[in-house]
């Protein structure tokens, strides 16, 4: 070690201003008692460089502004950036729910309604991640609005100084589809691109993880319902991703700069059919499984919606799973099978029921998980 440099914790290095003969130095560094010579001097000037392009990487810490830190996968993804040593903003409607990372992690409203504010909190953030989104229309949220209010964030984080723009979409997302989910989000996807700023998109299919909503519900009516009744042939494909492996490529893709799009899917493809028997297989349940009409499996769902105070499942969203909407052709991003996932969290899995609206409705509560 250099005189002139000190480690410090978790492997960094600070110069210090402490004066030392430069030779003695090298010769120290090398371990050797007598001058240097030209070989040994390059030797110990390519090593300090080595170090001091080490501190420098390590100290391009950035602030991020993550939506949703104290929710779902925008939590995930805080963890990972605040492990790398990166500092948090959360943008959030829902600031009263526990706060898992203390003082590390500072909040503020999403202010959709007065850009000034936001652009203020926004203040010193390089990159925001974008999670913000309504999963359907409702009589307090809708599509148009999440697309409305998108825009003001997104816009107002080029004011701000905003360098680059992670943003989560949909797989397939279409300006051409009558459905308001993935319509909305292929809108959202060009008004990025028309941004100026750097981007990354990232377009998960179905995420999996202790606070899902899809698959804890889907073992939750295996666990509750003698039957488990499906929308038609069951034969449309989904492509589950967990939600670590998510966060891990969310928080990697907030230190990069290129301009991309990014299939966000995991390692296994099911069809509805069989991801719906894998799970019952984990659990042990011996279900029948039935084909129904999407139109009566609907109202089906909307009875045990009305049970269990939630929407299940909306039309569009039958009608986006069976048109293929959860399925790309892509290789896998993330290595966490859902299947053996599934088998890890047999005790728990669908012990609850997991109600999105819930969430909406209880700013106040940590999401529930199973
Ligand atoms: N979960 C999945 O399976 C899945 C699949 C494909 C794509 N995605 C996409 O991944 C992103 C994150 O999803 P997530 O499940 O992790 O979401 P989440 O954590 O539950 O919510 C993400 C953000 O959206 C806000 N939000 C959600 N629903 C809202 C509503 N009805 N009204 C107002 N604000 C609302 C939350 O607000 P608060 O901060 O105030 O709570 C939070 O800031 C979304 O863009 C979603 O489209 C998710």
């Amino acid at each position: 070690m250099l005189p002139g440099a000190t480690a410090a914790l978790g492997g960094e290095v600070r110069i210090n201003s402490g004066k030392a003969d430069p030779c003695k130095a090298l010769a120290l560094h090398l371990n050797c008692s007598r001058p240097v010579g030209m070989v040994a001097w390059f030797r110990a000037a390519t090593a300090l460089s080595d170090r001091l392009l080490r501190v420098t990487c390590r100290k391009n810490l950035m602030r991020v502004a993550v939506t949703g830190a104290f929710g779902y996968s925008g939590r995930y993804i805080a963890r990972r950036l605040l492990e790398a040593g990166h500092s948090v903003l959360n943008l959030t409607n829902s600031g009263n729910r526990p706060n898992p990372f203390g003082e590390r992690v500072g909040v503020s409203p999403f202010h959709f309604d007065e850009p000034s504010k936001l652009c203020r909190a926004l203040q010193g953030v390089q990159v925001l991640v974008n999670t913000y989104w309504v999963r359907f229309d409702h009589r307090l949220f809708t599509h148009e609005q999440a697309v409305a209010n998108t825009k003001v964030l997104l816009r107002t984080a080029r004011e701000a100084g905003v360098r680059r723009i992670v943003h989560v979409s949909i797989t397939n997302p279409d300006l051409a589809s009558p459905l308001p989910y993935f319509r909305g989000k292929a809108e959202l996807e060009a008004f990025l691109q028309d941004l100026g700023l750097s981007f990354c998109i990232l377009r998960p299919a179905v995420l999996f993880g202790r606070e899902d909503v899809l698959i804890n519900n889907i073992a939750w009516s295996l666990r509750h319902l003698p039957v488990f009744g499906i929308f038609g042939s069951g034969e449309y494909l989904v492509q589950p991703f967990h939600v670590e492996d998510f966060a891990e490529a969310a928080a990697r893709e907030a230190e990069g700069n290129d301009n991309k799009i990014v299939q966000a899917i995991g390692p296994e493809t099911f069809s509805y059919r069989e991801l719906v028997m894998c799970i019952a297989r984990a659990l042990d349940l011996r279900r029948p499984v039935v084909s129904l009409p999407p139109r009566l499996a609907y109202w089906v769902c909307r009875g045990v919606g009305w049970w269990v105070g939630d929407v299940v499942i909306t039309r569009e969203e039958i009608r986006g799973l069976m048109e293929n909407r959860l399925f790309v052709d892509a290789p896998p991003l993330g290595r966490t099978r859902l299947s053996e996932w599934v088998r890890q969290h047999r005790d728990t899995l669908g012990r609850h029921y997991t109600s999105e609206l819930a969430r909406r409705l209880d700013r106040q509560s940590e999401y529930r998980s199973n």
